[in-house]
């Protein structure tokens, strides 16, 4: 590696994200600091001098797709290097976290691996390969927090955007790797969450989804008390934000929904009637075997006392089928679970034995094919709920955050406040904007509304009036 890249005033730089919303907002932030080092983004692989592959570990699948991946940018950077271009590749992440020297072991040609809570460290690893040869590997958890040391907010791309409050989890659910690759809990003091709100509304988001991986377990410092703000409060707080007309929050734990979130869903229209709420299983055996704290009647009630505030709560959820030792008649309880509560959306996923995590070392492992029938099974039954609640919406009346162009000339997509894609007809001019649109049709994933015609198109005597000469006094 040589420093002929640095004194380049145009790099390119490819950013591929996989996984949950906080990568997308990392990586949004990893594009921003990489700015002044003189990298612009661009789609086109071949084209890039650095490749940023942002990984998830959270299921077998999800990490191996990095390494074959990776065994496609290997012969495009051959492809480059044997027309004396360099291409730096950088593998971030939780893969890179849990992984670090094993993605070198098995990808010798990386050039950079680095966790989650180095990211703000990305201009210095850059420099530091520029200076020598080698890979760079930063797999530390510092004691400066990232967020001190990264651009307030990336450019907002759309009316939609991330702002992560909290990020970590110390609740060690028997099957997840999520507190080993991103730590401990971490809230952001509430001023800096504030002011990121702020320039993000000023940057023209009208929409702010808050991000942690326990969202709900946010506990920030108010520097002007002193005191801790939960998530209920801060929403309070972030409501008033000029020009910010909706929030959501995203993900929480059931056991931590205290009385002032509840309260915050009942008091706060800004706050989007959506909730995405991981149940995981509806057997309580299960559930205490995943080490969740909420057994099913706690959910089931929690469920309640938030229909009870928001009686048009949309709930969304979580699954996971086939954790060592479930039996048919524990799946049985999920089911039941599921048809009590009636979700409007949800993912469920097949379990997956991760590495360290005590129950990939439990007894009891669920056979594939088990664990594939189970998985059909619960997806149709959410299916048909799913798409009985789009059917439902048909004659509402909705208002729509209109997002972005749709796949059809004319078209534009937006999202309901439950979190609906909807499809209408409307000029660009209306992105960005919330408009009520009366809902005509639905399908399993995404709404139709009425088209929004133009204005009436003037007639054509005022056409022919407005260009007369003796029109224009
Ligand atoms: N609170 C977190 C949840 C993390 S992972 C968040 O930020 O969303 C998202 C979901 O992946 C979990 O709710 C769980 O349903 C699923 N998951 C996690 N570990 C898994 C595993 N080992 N196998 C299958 N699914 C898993
Ligand atoms: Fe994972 Fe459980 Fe935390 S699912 S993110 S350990 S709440």
């Amino acid at each position: 590696m040589n420093a002929r890249g640095l004194r380049e005033p145009r790099r390119k730089l490819h950013v591929k994200t996989y996984g949950c919303q906080m990568n997308v907002y990392d990586s949004e932030r990893m594009t921003a600091l990489l700015a002044p080092l003189g990298y612009a983004p661009t789609a086109d692989l071949d084209d890039a001098d650095m490749v940023l592959l942002n990984t998830c570990h959270i299921r077998e699948k999800a990490a191996e797709k990095v390494y074959s991946e990776l065994g496609r940018i290997r012969l495009v950077k051959e492809a480059r290097r044997a027309k004396g271009r360099d291409t730096i590749l950088a593998v971030a992440g939780c893969v890179a976290q849990a992984e670090g020297e094993e993605v070198l072991r098995r990808a010798p040609f990386v050039d950079m691996v680095f966790g989650p809570q180095t990211y703000h460290r990305l201009p210095e690893m850059v420099a530091r390969l520029h200076r020598r040869s080698g890979a760079v590997l930063d797999t530390a958890f510092p004691e400066e927090s990232k967020f001190d040391h990264m651009p307030r907010s990336s450019p907002v791309d759309g009316p939609t955007a991330f702002l992560t409050i909290q990020e970590g989890c110390d609740k060690f659910c028997t099957f997840c790797v999520v507190p080993y690759t991103r730590g401990a809990e971490f809230s952001r003091p509430v001023a800096q969450v504030a002011a990121e709100a702020r320039a993000l509304a000023q940057q023209g988001a009208r929409e702010v989804i808050l991000l942690g991986q326990n969202v709900n377990a946010y506990h920030g410092v108010d520097d002007e008390t002193g005191q801790e703000v939960g998530l209920g409060e801060l929403i309070r707080r972030l409501a008033g934000t000029d020009g910010l007309d909706r929030l959501r929050y995203t993900t929480s734990y059931p056991a931590e929904v205290d009385d002032a979130l509840i309260a915050a869903h009942a008091e706060i229209p800004a706050l989007m009637p959506f909730l995405h709420l991981p149940v995981q299983s509806g057997s309580d055996r299960v559930l205490s075997a995943m080490n969740r704290r909420h057994d099913r009647v706690f959910y089931l009630d929690l469920v309640e006392r938030l229909r009870r505030a928001r009686p048009d709560l949309g709930l969304s959820s979580d699954f996971i089928v086939g954790f060592p030792g479930e039996s048919d008649k524990d799946f049985q309880e999920t089911l039941d679970l599921v048809r009590r509560v009636e979700f409007i959306q949800a993912y469920s996923f097949k379990y997956s034995p991760r590495p360290g995590t005590p129950a990939a070392a439990m007894d009891l492992q669920v056979p594939e094919d088990e664990k594939d029938a189970r998985l059909t099974e619960l997806q149709d039954l959410l299916n048909v709920q799913q798409t009985a609640f789009n059917a439902a919406c048909i004659g509402r009346r909705l208002p729509v955050l209109l997002e972005r162009p749709g796949r059809h000339p004319g078209q534009l997509v937006g999202r309901s406040p439950y979190m609906q894609a909807v499809h209408v007809d409307a000029s660009e001019d209306k992105l960005g904007q919330i408009i009520d649109l009366e809902i005509t049709r639905a399908g399993a994933n995404s709404l139709g509304a009425r088209p929004l015609v133009p204005a009436r198109p003037p007639a054509v005597t005022e056409v022919a009036a407005r260009h007369a000469p003796e029109a224009s006094l």
